[in-house]
């Protein structure tokens, strides 16, 4: 028996419950995790919110795509990893519970002696930056304009991007600029004059811009200052970059999921971790019954860095 926390039905955090799931051996390429950490993504509070559809039949819904944990133990056919083992498993489905089958495929060693909380946080971010990236080809020689850099998905491509060799200036709210100085990109505010202040700092010009917030801001200013529209994607804006010519990843209708890129990813993000030129900024923790707790304050947008949830 494991507890997992299930969306009842769709609406706010108040859907959310604990539950008790029956999580029985693993079976054929199944692994069975005693859960560490939990990564929460808005992912999480957006499939139950309404936003993606309010089919019944999908209740309730199992939420969380990232955890850490230690291996419980393995199904028969199942090489290379062995009962005790440290490990990040992404991508799964139902991550919020104590124990969880996953699938081996899905399974990679944690870093040993690095912490539970960045380990269950650093995938969904981590393979998203590392899939826009790829899809605007930045590398050394670029300049890179990042919308909502301080985010989690964005303080990932912020890193990645420098790591390649690209100057990277990004936007975020003042109280998060030095936090931008820190990972080695020009700070600069987002709101009205956008263009200007990019145009300021930048006065070669920007060879690409991936935009982690979605507004209209962030794709018209991309559109005005990069002069090759394949050389901009967005993962959060798809009502108002539909047509436009950028790029856009992940799930929905004409969007690019990037499903191999985004497993090749996993090993470079772990590579990246080690060297320590990709970290993850840990916002809050809160214990996994608080979930709905978790939830608020994530859609409040109060917190800078990952909230992830302790069993
Ligand atoms: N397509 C995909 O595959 C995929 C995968 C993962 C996430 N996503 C989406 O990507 C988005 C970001 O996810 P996340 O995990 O990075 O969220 P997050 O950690 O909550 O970051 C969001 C960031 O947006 C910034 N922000 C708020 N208002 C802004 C504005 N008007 N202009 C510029 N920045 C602004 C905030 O920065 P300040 O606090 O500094 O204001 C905040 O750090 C979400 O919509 C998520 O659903 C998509």
């Amino acid at each position: 028996m494991a507890r997992a926390v299930v969306a009842k039905a769709y609406g706010g955090p108040e859907v959310l419950q604990v539950v008790d799931v029956q999580v029985g051996p693993p079976g054929p390429g199944q692994v069975l995790l005693d859960v560490r950490a939990i990564g929460v993504n808005p992912s999480d509070w957006k499939q139950y919110s309404g936003v993606w559809g309010t089919d019944p039949d999908r209740l309730p819904l199992r939420l969380g795509h990232e955890v850490a944990g230690v291996v419980a133990a393995v199904g028969e056919d199942v090489e290379g990893i062995t009962p005790g083992d440290e490990v990040i498993a992404y991508p799964v489905t139902g991550a919020y519970a104590d124990r969880l089958l996953v699938r081996a495929t899905s399974v990679l060693p944690k870093p040993a002696g690095r912490s539970w909380e960045k380990a269950a946080g650093l995938m969904v971010t981590g393979v998203t930056a590392f899939h826009a990236l790829t899809a605007t080809h930045v590398g050394a020689g670029d300049t890179v304009l990042v919308h909502g850099a301080s985010g989690g998905v964005g303080s990932a491509v912020v890193q990645l991007a420098h790591a390649r060799g690209a100057r990277v200036l990004g936007t975020a709210s003042p109280a998060n600029h030095e936090h931008l100085e820190d990972l080695k990109a020009v700070p600069l505010a987002y709101g009205p004059g956008l263009e200007d202040r990019v145009r300021r700092a930048a006065p070669h010009g920007i060879t690409a811009a991936i935009d982690c917030v979605g507004t209209a801001e962030a794709i018209e200013t991309s559109l005005a200052l990069v002069p090759d529209r394949q050389r901009i994607a967005t993962v959060a804006g798809h009502a108002h970059a539909t047509g436009t010519g950028i790029k856009l990843l992940g799930a929905g209708a004409g969007s690019d999921p990037g499903t191999e890129v985004r497993r090749r990813a996993r090993a470079e993000l772990l590579r990246q971790w080690d060297l320590h030129h990709l970290d993850v900024r840990i916002g809050a923790t809160f214990h996994l019954a608080d979930a709905a707790r978790a939830h608020r304050v994530g859609r409040g947008g109060t917190v800078d860095g990952k909230i992830i949830l302790l069993p």
